[in-house]
C-alpha cells in the first residue's frame, strides 16, 4: 500500500504518530512561506502543514487536484477547525511526492451554482465531491443488506439476459440490432418478467436479483432510462406472502441506515387512495384527505356547482391548514393550476376571528357556508378549498395540488417515513388512443377472481371494473415497488391476451415460448419489484435519482460524458445491414 492511513480517519489519538497519506489536493495556503495543504480521499480532509525548509520548493509546485502521497508526523493543531472531523490535528510533512499533476479542473468543487451539464460532463470529478461519494458509499452497504436478507430466507440471486425478446411493461424498448439476423432485433430488458416466471416454471422457488433495466420513456426526477430493481419472484405463495418479505426488506434497511423502525406498513385499495388522496401513491407524512362534499351544495345556488351535481358530478376539496391568510394573488395562481388539471377552477372558504368566508359566498346560504366549516371542523387560520367535476379528472387532480399545497403550507414533516401498500389496482386501463383495453400493471398479473374473469372475457363482459392481485408499495408519496400475483393457468392468461385485444395468433407470436412454458407444470407463484435508485435517493435526502447514479443520464436520456448516444462509423452499420433514415 502506498500509504497508512486514509486522510479522513487521523484523529487526535495518532498525536506523534508517523504516518503517510495520499490524496487530491483540495487547497493550498501560503501563510508567508508557511503552506498549508488540505489533501482530500474518500474520507475526508486533512490538514498538511509543510515546514519552510526543503519541501518548499515543491511544495510550490502543487495545484489544485494534484495527487500527491505525504509522510508525516501528527501533530495537535494549534488552532483547531470544528468544521473538519479531523480538525483537531495535522500532519507536519517530513516527505512529499507528486503522484499526478492535474489540469486547471473544469470548476471548484465546492462552487455553487455550478450547472448540471457541466457537472455530469465532468462526472468523474464531481464524484470527488463528499456528498456524491457518500450516496455511492450508502447504496453499497444497503445493497449488502438486502444480499444478505434474501440470502437469509434461502432466495437463489440469478442473472437473467440483458439481450431478450420484447417484455410488455409498458415502456418502449431499446432495441439492439443483430449482426448475424440481418432484420432481427433483441431488446434490452424492461425488466427480468418473464425469466423470473420462467424460474418458478423451473422450481428454483425462490429468486432476486439486483438488476439493471431499460425504458425509453419520458424521463423524471425519479426515472432514468437505465435504472435498478431489486426484482423478486416467488413460488406457492399468496400476495400476503410476498407483501410480508417486501415490508421486511423495507423494514431493515431503514433500521440499519436510517436509525427507524418502520411500522407495521397499512394498506388500501387503489379505489380507497385515489378516493381520499387522489393518487395511488399518497405521501402519508401529513393528512389534508380529499373529502366529497356532494351532499352539501344540491341546488346550493352556485352554478358551477349546481351544473355539475346535477350531471352526476362531484363536488370535493381539501382543507389546508393555516392558509386562510394566503393572499388574493396566491389564490388567483391556484386557479391556474386548477385549469391546467382540467378543473373549472376551486373556490375558497376561509376561516378568520371573524367567521368563514367563501370565494363563491354571495351565491351560497349562511347554511350552507355553516356546513362546509362543520364538516371539515375548520379552526381558524384553517382554508378549504373544494372543486367540483364531471368526470373522474376530479380526484386526481386535487390530489396534485393536494401536493402543491401541503409543500406551499409546510405540512410535510420530511423527519418522517411513511409507508403505504396500495392493492386492487385495477387489472385494466382504457387506452383512449388505441381504443382498447391494456394492462395497468403488466399482462401476467392475476385478477382478483380468474374463474369469473375467464367467463367474463368469453362472453365479451364489462371489464371495466375487474381488479387485480397487484400491489405498489409506497414510500413518502413514491412508489418504491410493484408486482403481483401471476396467472399461472394458461386459460387465464390467454384470456388476458384476449383482453387486450391480442389474438391468439398474435399471443403466440410475442409470448408462444412463454405461455407453452406454462404448460408443462407451473407453480403458483408472485414476486414484486422494487425502485432501487429511489429507495437510495430517499435514503440519502435527494430529490432526484441522478444524485444516487455514478453515472447518470440527462432527461433527453444522453450521457454528457461520453457522449452517447452517438453516430457510429458507416461500416458497423452495414454490418447490421442498417441504413439511417435522416
Ligand atoms: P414496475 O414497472 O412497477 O414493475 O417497476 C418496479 C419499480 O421500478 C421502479 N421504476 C423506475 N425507477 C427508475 N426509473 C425508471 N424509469 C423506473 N421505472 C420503474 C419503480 C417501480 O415501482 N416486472 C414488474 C415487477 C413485478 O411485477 O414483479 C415491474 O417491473 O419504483
Amino acid at each position: 500500500m502506498l500509504r497508512t492511513h486514509y486522510c479522513g480517519d487521523l484523529r487526535k489519538e495518532y498525536t506523534g504518530n508517523l504516518v503517510t497519506v495520499c490524496g487530491w489536493v483540495d487547497r493550498i495556503r501560503n501563510l508567508g512561506g508557511l503552506l498549508f495543504i488540505d489533501l482530500r480521499d474518500r474520507e475526508g480532509i486533512v490538514q498538511i502543514s509543510i515546514p519552510t525548509g526543503e519541501l518548499t520548493a515543491k511544495a510550490e509546485t502543487i495545484g489544485r487536484e494534484y495527487v500527491i502521497r505525504v509522510d508525516g508526523r501528527i501533530s495537535v493543531r494549534p488552532n483547531p477547525n470544528p468544521k473538519l472531523s479531523t480538525g483537531e490535528i495535522e500532519i507536519i510533512a517530513s516527505n512529499l511526492e507528486i503522484l499526478s499533476t492535474a489540469d486547471t479542473p473544469p470548476y471548484e468543487l465546492d462552487e455553487p451554482n455550478i450547472s448540471e451539464e457541466l457537472r455530469l460532463k465532468y462526472r468523474y470529478f464531481d464524484l470527488r465531491r463528499q456528498e456524491l461519494a457518500r450516496n455511492l458509499r450508502l447504496r453499497s452497504k444497503a445493497a449488502t443488506i438486502v444480499r444478505n436478507y434474501f440470502d437469509e430466507l434461502g432466495f437463489v440471486e440469478v442473472e437473467t439476459p440483458v439481450l431478450m425478446r420484447s417484455t410488455p411493461e409498458g415502456a418502449r424498448d431499446y432495441i439492439v440490432p443483430s449482426r448475424i439476423h440481418h432484420g432481427s432485433f433483441y431488446a434490452l430488458p424492461q425488466s427480468p418478467q418473464q425469466y423470473k416466471q420462467l424460474l418458478m416454471v423451473a422450481g428454483m422457488d425462490r429468486y432476486y436479483q439486483i438488476v439493471k433495466c431499460f425504458r425509453d420513456e419520458d424521463l423524471r426526477a425519479d426515472r432514468q432510462p437505465e435504472f435498478t430493481q431489486i426484482d423478486v419472484e416467488m413460488s406457492f405463495v399468496e400476495q400476503d406472502d410476498v407483501l410480508v418479505v417486501g415490508e421486511e426488506m423495507i423494514r431493515k434497511i431503514l433500521r440499519t441506515i436510517a436509525n427507524y423502525e418502520l411500522p407495521t406498513i397499512g394498506r388500501m385499495t387503489y379505489a380507497e387512495a385515489m378516493m381520499r388522496f387522489g393518487s395511488d401513491k399518497p405521501d402519508l407524512r401529513f393528512g389534508m384527505e380529499i373529502e366529497t362534499v356532494t351532499e352539501l351544495f344540491h341546488n346550493c345556488g352556485f352554478k358551477g356547482f349546481d351544473d355539475v351535481i346535477s350531471a352526476t358530478g362531484h363536488v370535493a376539496g381539501i382543507k389546508i391548514p393555516g392558509a386562510a391568510s394566503a393572499s388574493r394573488k396566491v389564490t388567483d395562481g391556484w386557479q391556474d393550476a386548477a385549469k391546467k388539471l382540467g378543473l373549472a377552477g376551486v373556490v375558497t372558504f376561509k376561516k378568520t376571528a371573524e367567521g368563514v368566508t367563501s370565494s363563491i359566498g354571495k351565491f351560497l346560504t349562511p347554511e350552507t357556508i355553516a356546513a362546509v366549516e362543520h364538516h371539515f371542523a375548520m379552526s381558524e387560520g384553517d382554508l378549504v378549498a373544494l372543486a367540483a367535476n364531471i368526470s373522474s379528472k376530479l380526484y386526481p387532480a386535487l390530489g396534485t395540488l393536494r401536493l402543491q399545497w401541503a409543500r406551499e403550507f409546510n405540512q410535510i414533516d420530511r423527519s418522517k417515513w411513511a409507508a403505504l401498500w396500495v392493492t386492487d389496482f385495477p387489472l385494466l386501463e382504457w387506452d383512449e388512443e388505441g381504443k382498447r383495453w391494456s394492462a395497468m400493471h403488466h399482462p401476467f398479473t392475476s385478477p382478483n377472481n380468474p374463474s369469473e374473469f375467464v367467463e367474463l372475457v368469453n362472453s365479451g363482459g364489462d371489464l371495466s371494473n375487474v381488479t387485480a392481485k397487484a400491489y405498489d408499495i409506497v414510500l413518502n408519496g413514491n412508489e418504491i415497488g410493484g408486482g403481483s400475483i401471476r396467472n399461472h393457468r394458461p386459460d387465464v392468461q390467454q384470456a388476458m391476451f384476449q383482453a387486450i385485444g391480442m389474438s391468439e395468433e398474435q399471443a403466440k407470436n410475442k409470448f408462444g415460448f412463454f405461455l407453452e412454458a406454462l404448460t408443462y407444470g407451473t407453480p403458483p407463484h408472485g414476486g414484486i419489484a422494487f425502485g432501487w435508485d429511489r429507495i437510495v435517493a430517499l435514503l440519502c435526502g435527494c430529490d432526484n435519482i441522478r444524485d444516487v447514479i455514478a453515472f447518470p443520464k440527462t432527461t433527453a436520456a444522453s450521457s454528457l460524458m461520453d457522449g452517447c448516444p452517438s453516430s457510429v462509423s458507416p461500416e458497423q452499420l452495414s454490418e447490421l445491414g442498417i441504413k439511417v433514415v435522416e
